[in-house]
């Protein structure tokens, strides 16, 4: 095999100076741990970047998500109608409480889920919908909001991805859910390694929601100053979901750069929307109207008479990354899961995730439209 000429990684955090003089400074000043100063000022950061009145720093989406379903009261015998296509800590959080994942269906075009197979899945059991924004593009929140009010049941939005993704002008976040949850993982946007954030705008579901994610108590910072000795008292099973300072001293610089990074992003985008448009074989992503996504992944559809696994294998060996996707939830052995989900399920066979991040030079992007053009054609069956 010869020596590709350029190597292009599927994804790339944007960390620099700027972030190290921040780690510096949380560590120059004593409070590493979580839940501290740096936290709530990243929270409050956060909190209007997003439209909401409050934010709560987590350890990552999973922690957020859980807890969200906690405050809202999902638990034992509920059902929880969640979007089948994606990471599957979306159904993972409905299970963790005791509660049981019913998987929707979603839109061939934007992976999004359908509104219309979520209504006929709402029985007397059901409590809430966890709807997700696919790699970053907001799902159907009208039409999800008017769902639940119908139904009398509540509405998360799975927004791991969407930082900085907007819905008819107004941030992910405070597009209609009653509760919203992001993720900082490596992959994501915006990043500190790990990390996760809760948002919403109900004081009291926000409240509780910080004292589970520091063991049931008020964080440290709130006897902090003190000359009491207030000891705690522990009322209800909580955990440790904090975010640490590090994280956050990372998390404000990267909130900082939202806007930059996007634009980067949206960028890359608009470069692969035009220089990969036409290729038999693969179609391009769609989105919605009245939407700008985050552009987390840029998904292709590969489809006949290209076959995916050969397309992955001839861009990896042009040193082009290249992943499936997301996951087609129902299918994973640990759902037992009575409901089937052909729209996912089939994009889950055909999705595959090509380069997509802020450092995306115009080359990198050249020699990835090259790259798909030369493998498409040697991947035709
Ligand atoms: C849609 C979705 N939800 C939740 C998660 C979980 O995020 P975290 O790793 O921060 O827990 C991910 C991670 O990829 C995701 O894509």
């Amino acid at each position: 095999m010869t020596k590709p000429t350029r190597t292009v990684p599927l994804g790339q955090p944007t960390v620099g100076r700027e972030e190290l003089d921040a780690v510096a400074a949380v560590l120059d000043s004593g409070w590493l741990s979580g839940a501290g100063p740096t936290c709530v000022a990243f929270e409050e950061e956060f909190a209007a970047a997003t439209g909401t009145r409050h934010a709560l720093t987590t350890s990552n989406c999973g922690s957020a998500l859980h807890l969200a379903l906690q405050v809202l009261g999902a638990g034992p015998g509920d059902e929880v109608i969640v979007s089948d296509y994606t990471f599957p800590a979306t159904s993972h959080s409905v299970a963790w409480t005791g509660a049981t994942p019913i998987f929707a269906d979603v839109h061939e075009d934007t992976g999004n889920i359908n509104v219309e197979a979520a209504a006929s899945l709402v029985g007397p059991r059901t409590v809430g919908i966890i709807a997700v924004d696919l790699v970053g593009q907001p799902a159907d929140f009208d039409q999800l909001r008017a769902l639940a009010d119908k139904a009398g049941i509540w509405l998360v939005e799975d927004a791991a991805c969407s930082a900085g993704a907007t819905y008819h002008g107004r941030p992910a976040g405070s597009i209609g859910a009653d509760l919203a949850a992001f993720s900082f993982h490596g992959r994501k946007g915006i990043t500190a390694g790990e990390g996760g954030a809760l948002v919403g705008d109900d004081e009291e579901l926000m409240s509780r929601a910080r004292r589970l994610h520091t063991y049931g108590i008020a964080p440290a910072l709130s006897r902090e100053g003190s000359v009491d000795l207030a000891i705690p008292e522990f009322a209800e099973l909580g955990y440790n979901y904090r975010l640490s300072e590090v994280q956050a001293a990372i998390m404000r610089v990267q909130l900082g750069r939202l806007d930059s990074l996007v634009a980067a992003r949206t960028h890359a985008a608009e470069f692969y929307n035009r220089e990969l448009a036409g290729i038999e074989g693969i179609s391009l992503p769609v989105v919605a109207p009245r939407r700008t996504p985050a552009w987390q992944s840029y998904l292709i559809d590969v489809h006949a008479p290209v076959d995916r696994n050969q397309l992955a294998g001839n861009l990896r060996m042009l040193g082009v990354g290249c992943n499936f996707g997301t996951y087609a939830s129902h299918l994973q052995p640990i759902y037992e899961s009575k409901q089937d989900c052909p729209v996912s399920r089939s994009l889950f066979g055909r999705h595959l995730a090509i380069p997509m991040h802020a450092n995306l030079t115009d080359e990198d992007l050249e020699y990835v439209v090259a790259s798909v053009r030369s493998a498409v054609t040697s991947s035709t069956i």
